[in-house]
């Protein structure tokens, strides 16, 4: 079934503007991993998606607080796991209620919970390229992730 998609993204707003072509493809109750090393655009890509779903504030980077919430057409949950030092502190933050059959949770550095986090619908790998640019890979997991992938272009 899973049939991956790969852009190349040779500077920061494309990054944006794929982020915001993704906002449109999704629906709620999804589970999405942004993997990839730092600096490699993960948040940039959420910045373009919380702003194609309507927000106009400052979309800030979880990398301190380790959650941001926005209540848009659906509720989109973003994570930012760098800080973590075990897993349990995914269960012991009670972040596991946000997994609920309604929002979409988008969550970088996963592996630092993956142990505990159910199987993403998509993930999303962010790859450094030659001059300063990135690859994006986008991986279905789930025939919901495969169904979303299919309508991005
Ligand atoms: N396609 C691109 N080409 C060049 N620079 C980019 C591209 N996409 C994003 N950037 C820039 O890379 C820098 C880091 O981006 P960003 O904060 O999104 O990375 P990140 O993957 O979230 O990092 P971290 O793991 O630290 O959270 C920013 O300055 C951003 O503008
Ligand atoms: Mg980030």
């Amino acid at each position: 079934m899973s049939k991956e998609k790969s852009f190349k993204l040779k500077n920061a707003d494309e990054t944006l503007d794929i982020g915001f072509r993704f906002s449109k493809i999704i629906d709620e109750n999804l589970l999405i991993f942004l993997k990839g090393n730092l600096g490699a655009g993960k948040t940039t890509f959420v910045r373009g998606l919380i702003h194609g779903l309507g927000f106009q504030g400052r979309v800030k980077s979880p990398s301190y607080s380790l959650f941001e919430q926005y209540l848009l057409k659906f509720t989109v949950n973003h994570f930012d796991l760098y800080r973590f030092k075990s897993s349990d502190e995914w269960i012991d933050a009670g972040f596991n209620e946000f997994i609920n059959g309604h929002d979409v949770n988008l969550i970088e550095w996963p592996e630092m919970a993956e142990n505990v986090l159910p199987k993403a619908d998509i993930i999303l790998n962010f790859e450094h390229t030659e001059n300063d640019s990135r690859e994006l890979i986008l991986i279905p997991l789930s025939d919901k992730g495969n169904e979303c992938l299919s309508r991005l272009s």
